[in-house]
């Protein structure tokens, strides 16, 4: 079975309670995408007194920052929090970060760019709960799915790698029937699910039906 994680990137306070509130009781994790306008040409809004006081699901921080060390500790009281996704090519210490992530107790997501390789995985293995692939460059929502990120799920699957896998960008009910081939886990889709005239819950419904 399929999880999807909706994912929220948004300008303001106002956007994310109206995304939010729109899920209804669809989903049991949100995952809001928090940029810094550094390691990403686009800056977010993110604050965790109003995740902390609004937000009934759990929540996985995807963080596309410069300092990722930095980020999480604004966090660390969000209850809500159970897992944090950090990248890769991000300019910090990974295997510091990860050390970091560990002492909050969170879960850890390493988050590969699509054309980074699979390779650096290997390092890491042994201290994450799951893999997540870009299917586009990330910062913006409403990109074309980038194809060849079926075959890397494809073939870290082949590896043997067990690690459940995730995919953020481009996920929509075009891009979904491959990526259910490729044996991915759990689906972050953002446009589809908020940037259309349907209710947020109506569009997780409809999804919900592709991957079943
Ligand atoms: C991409 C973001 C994604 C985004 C997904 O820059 O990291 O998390 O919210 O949005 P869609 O599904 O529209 O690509």
């Amino acid at each position: 079975m399929i999880s999807i994680i909706p994912s929220i990137l948004v300008p303001d306070k106002k956007t994310f309670l109206t995304n939010y509130t729109g899920l209804g009781d669809s989903v049991s994790m949100i995952q809001l995408d928090i940029a810094d306008g550094k390691f990403v040409p686009n800056a977010t809004w993110a604050d965790p007194k109003t995740v902390s006081d609004t937000v009934k699901t759990n929540v996985e921080l995807h963080l596309m920052v410069n300092d990722p060390v930095a980020e999480m500790k604004k966090w660390v009281y969000v209850r809500q929090v159970t897992r944090v996704l950090i990248h890769v090519e991000s300019p910090h210490e990974v295997a510091e970060t990860i050390r970091k992530a560990k002492q909050i107790n969170w879960e850890i997501g390493l988050v590969l760019n699509p054309n980074t390789p699979t390779s650096v995985l290997h390092d890491f293995l042994d201290d994450i709960d799951l893999v997540m692939f870009m299917g586009v460059y990330p910062g913006f929502q409403g990109q074309e799915f980038i194809p060849e990120t079926c075959d890397r799920i494809t073939q870290t699957k082949a590896k043997g790698i067990t690690l459940p896998i995730s995919v953020d960008g481009g996920v929509n009910e075009k891009t979904i029937p491959a990526l259910v081939q490729s044996g991915v886990d759990i689906i972050c889709p953002g446009s589809a699910v908020f940037g259309n005239d349907k209710t947020p819950a109506e569009n997780i419904l409809a999804l919900q039906q592709l991957v079943v």
